[in-house]
């Protein structure tokens, strides 16, 4: 340790804290080295506070301690629209727990150098930077993305008092043009609507995404008065059916998993109906109102970007902000918009930006850091380790009737995995390093065969134990993007929703939404080989050059470690798992 800092070569760290998704990137002379969310330590979903364990990872994979950490970049700025805030809260007199809740905010930022103090190592000399939440987002964009110019626009709940900004990226700048201030979101609009539809948890946006698309129009008009669009291209929110301008919505957290109050008041209620409480029966009124919900979201989205787009002239677009997940709406950019070309880095929300205050930094005075083409960021873990964890493991894999093999020819391997996948079987697949990000890509993926009409229901009943109308997602070779999708795109890192062909649809039913779309994820030889070895061994099996995809988890955070791997197979009916080279299988299944 110290031969960076004396080789003079920038180390940042870059922290998402408090927000929801905290997470923490090193960056080394602007290479990114290690990016890590702290819900896959901590195993609660979109853990939120300080990310000590994120950190401590980041710096063991760079062998550095804090000590060699030249600058801390951190995705929030207390001066950032600071008389905005003020004249708001002068001019509106919200309530004293709103009041009371900001200023909360502002002292755990304050905290960070004594959590920093309480990790182990050298103490931090260097600097604490602290960036606008949205610049952040925007820089998480537009540096990784393989434009040399771009519009990066960010849409979320809210950040350091905005809920959207954009700005012009060209080489190592990047200039903020304009935001959206609080109270104003979209983020909010579509999390309360989630809630009124029964979704209250934190992330729970992708169910009413996938309900969207089993609704129709009857309640367009209904949700249409909840938002305004404006000649400039922003937006607004009709206050009264909202609570957060009033009262104290917390949006930061000090640890644990985020809790978010209704953002909903009661003039919903007597707008749309009564709110649907969780786990009660889908009516048809809640799909229809899904509808609305998605369909007035892009009715915004897209005025947004086309005003932007008018305004700068410019058809390359890098996207970030929790808004940024919406990948039904981002497949839709190239019909609705100029916009000729869009890049998202996997973690486009509050993960993403560590990332993007670790890029503005590191871009003040460094050249362009490169493109952003894998989301292979996190921990792996040697073979010497798996070896260990399976002897470790013996007992209770044979008391589950299982037995374990290890293949170390990787064509052998991979084949002996897609015949499993073709046989029906559903497959645990944990290779290299972990997903940085929300997606499972191919490195902590449970997979399974898109011909299977049942598919869905094997893996709801064996594992998921999802609700039946959210769809699973196809990893897809990217040469054959062309012959199977109405459009013809690069996806890597599944944040867009695309029309599958009508003639295919038939072909792949357990990876084809209710509307014949799909979430699809290319994947590229170079970007991750042995899974895209696997996808082309199941398409010489097959004649189908994609495999299903869902995250390796079981109501958790997406496993991290092998022996969460292994835990949730013993746990679950999952029939086969690949370890790095090693291939478990429970009794009754042939591979
Ligand atoms: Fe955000």
């Amino acid at each position: 340790m110290g031969d960076e800092k004396k080789s003079g070569v920038p180390i940042i760290l870059g922290i998402n804290a408090y927000h929801a998704d905290a997470a923490a990137c090193v960056m080394r002379g602007g290479s990114l080295l290690a990016a890590a969310e702290e819900e896959r330590f901590r195993r609660v979903k979109h853990w939120a506070g300080f990310p000590s364990c994120a950190i401590s990872y980041c710096l063991n994979e760079a062998k550095i301690d804090l000590g060699d950490v030249t600058s801390i970049a951190i995705n929030r700025s207390g001066r950032a629209n600071v008389l905005r805030k003020l004249a708001y809260m002068m001019g509106r007199r919200p309530s004293i727990h709103l009041v009371l809740g900001r200023m909360r905010n502002r002292r755990q930022i304050a905290g960070i150098p004594q959590e920093l103090a309480a990790l182990p190592g050298r103490p931090f000399a260097g600097a604490i930077v602290y960036v606008e939440h949205h610049l952040a987002h925007l820089a998480s964009a537009f540096y990784p993305s393989p434009f040399r110019e771009a519009l990066a626009v960010s849409v979320d709940g809210f950040g350091d008092f905005a809920s959207a900004a954009w700005g012009c990226g060209l080489k190592t700048s990047l200039s903020l043009g304009g935001r959206v201030l609080f109270p104003h979101s979209l983020g909010i609009f579509y999390q309360a609507m989630t809630q009124y539809l029964g979704f209250p948890h934190y992330g729970d946006e992708y169910k009413l995404m996938g309900l969207s698309a089993y609704g129709d129009r009857s309640y367009r008009r209904q949700v249409e008065r909840l938002v305004s669009l404006h000649d400039d291209g922003s937006f607004s929110l009709n206050l009264k059916y909202f609570r957060h301008h009033r009262e104290d919505i917390t949006y930061e957290w000090p640890g644990g998993a985020p809790v978010c109050d209704p953002l909903f008041s009661p003039a919903f209620a007597d707008a749309l109906g009564p709110p649907r409480q969780p786990g009660s029966p889908l009516e048809n009124r809640h799909r229809n109102l899904a509808w609305a919900t998605q369909a007035v979201y892009e009715d915004a989205f897209f005025h947004l970007l086309n005003a932007l787009q008018r305004r700068y002239g410019l058809t390359t677009l890098a996207l970030a902000g929790g808004c940024a997940y919406n990948s039904v709406a981002n497949g839709k950019i190239r019909d609705r918009t100029a916009f000729k070309r869009c890049y998202l880095q996997p973690a486009a929300g509050d993960a993403g930006g560590a990332i993007g205050a670790a890029y503005a930094v590191w871009h003040r005075h460094g050249a362009r850091s490169a493109e952003m083409t894998h989301a292979s960021w996190g921990p792996s873990f040697a073979d010497t380790d798996l070896y260990a964890l399976l002897a470790d493991q013996q007992a209770a894999l044979a008391a589950a009737g299982c037995s374990q093999h290890r293949i170390d020819d990787e064509k052998e391997l991979v084949e002996t995995t897609a015949r499993a996948i073709a046989d029906g079987l559903v497959v645990g697949w944990f290779q290299g390093r972990m997903e940085w990000g929300p997606r499972a890509l191919g490195n902590r993926s449970i997979l399974g065969d898109p011909r299977r009409a049942d598919m869905k229901s094997i893996l709801n009943l064996k594992i998921k134990r999802r609700e039946s109308f959210r769809p699973f997602a196809p990893s897809v070779l990217r040469e054959a993007v062309a012959e199977w999708f109405l459009r013809e795109d690069d996806v890597p890192f599944m944040l867009q929703v695309l029309p599958i062909r009508s003639e295919r649809r038939a072909q792949i039913p357990a990876v084809t939404h209710v509307d014949g779309t799909a979430r699809l994820q290319t994947v590229h030889r170079a970007g991750n080989p042995r899974y895209y070895a696997l996808i082309e061994a199941f398409y010489r099996l097959t004649g189908i050059p994609m495999v299903l995809n869902t995250s390796f988890n079981e109501n958790e955070p997406v496993v991290c470690h092998p022996q969460e791997a292994l835990d949730c197979f013993l746990r679950t009916a999952m029939d086969v798992l690949v370890l790095g080279n090693y291939v478990v299988r429970r009794g009754a299944a042939r591979v």
